[in-house]
């Protein structure tokens, strides 16, 4: 069983608002799921940076090769590198000297993209880290001297608390050095109908993400959620920026896990998964704060995304 899995149910079900860490929506189901979603007619960020990178790729490629010459090019929870592989085919184009080293949790993913990228593009270096961000970081920090590009992107810095996401770009710029780059998604604020209909689509993707998780703790955790017995519940807050899905049970219930017992009230809300949306004051100021150089603003035509490249100062 995985231990730090299931700590981690235990703590958030016994809180005053019950909340479930969605970063263990990504199961094969979830991974599944989540692709439905970037799919969706609903659902803009993918194709907004889809947009970025098509559009932006030759800029970034010549900026980095200026400005650093030979270089890692490391992406924070790569996946598939479906958003990255326009860039490394106009750096591989270019022939640039670096070396493409994504990290993932999933260690299947990393396999996965050493032996098919190079592949698909002939001459390009993938040197995979399988494990957390910020060991990861360090480890590629060892194994090699030359400066750093990191990529964080898809608006995965949504899906932390502001708090979080402003210490989280401090524990980034800590583990990097000065001169290397960063380049990082952020979904801006626009109109709320717009926001709200991409986390409440048609199809019921999103939903069917959120109650996934419920069927992930029945499966991997032996609990005995009845996944009829909750619904989904998505809010977008546009003074705020923060998008929240919730799950609501429908009766009063008691669940088990790993032999304790839950109880929830009949319209008691789950807390599932923030995705905040920024404006540029905000993402300038993220930078202001953590000591993070502005290099360019790369946009979609609509300006909904924003790809920010920061320089670590
Ligand atoms: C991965 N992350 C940026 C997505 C988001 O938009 O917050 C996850 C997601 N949740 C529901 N739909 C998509």
């Amino acid at each position: 069983m995985n231990e730090q899995f299931l700590n981690d149910v235990i703590i958030g079900l016994s809180a005053k608002t019950k909340k479930l860490d969605s970063k263990y929506f990504y199961d094969d189901e979830g991974d599944r799921l989540f692709q439905k979603i970037m799919h969706s007619e609903e659902y803009y960020l993918t194709d907004c940076e889809h947009e970025i990178f098509q559009e932006k790729s030759a800029a970034l490629s010549d900026l980095f090769m200026e400005q650093l010459q030979a270089f890692e090019l490391l992406e924070l929870g790569a996946g598939d590198a479906s958003k990255t592989s326009s860039l490394l085919k106009v750096l591989v184009e270019k022939q640039a000297n670096f070396t493409y080293m994504p990290i993932d949790i999933s260690g299947s993913m990393i396999s996965y993209l050493e032996e098919n990228l190079p592949t698909k593009m002939p001459g390009l270096q993938v040197s995979g880290l399988n494990g957390e961000y910020f060991p990861m970081l360090e480890k590629a920090n060892t194994i090699s001297e030359r400066k750093k590009a990191v990529l964080f992107l898809g608006g995965n810095i949504g899906n932390m608390d502001p708090d979080d996401a402003l210490a989280f770009c401090k524990q980034l710029h800590a583990s990097l050095n000065t001169g290397d780059y960063l380049l990082m998604g952020f979904d801006l604020r626009k109109n709320p109908h717009a926001i709200f209909n991409a986390y409440n689509d048609k199809a019921g993707y999103t939903k069917a993400f959120n109650i996934n998780l419920l069927r992930r703790m029945n499966t991997e955790l032996g609990a005995d959620f009845d996944l009829l017995q909750f619904e989904h519940y998505n809010s977008y807050d546009p003074v705020s920026g923060a998008c929240r899905s919730f799950l609501i049970s429908l009766v009063h219930q008691e669940v088990k896990i790993a032999g304790q017992i839950f109880s929830f009230e009949a319209n008691e809300v789950v807390d599932m998964e923030i995705s905040q949306k920024y404006s540029l004051e905000e993402i300038y100021d993220i930078g202001n704060q953590t000591n993070f150089e502005v290099v360019e603003t790369f946009f979609d035509s609509k300006k909904w995304f924003l790809d920010i490249l920061w320089k670590v100062a």
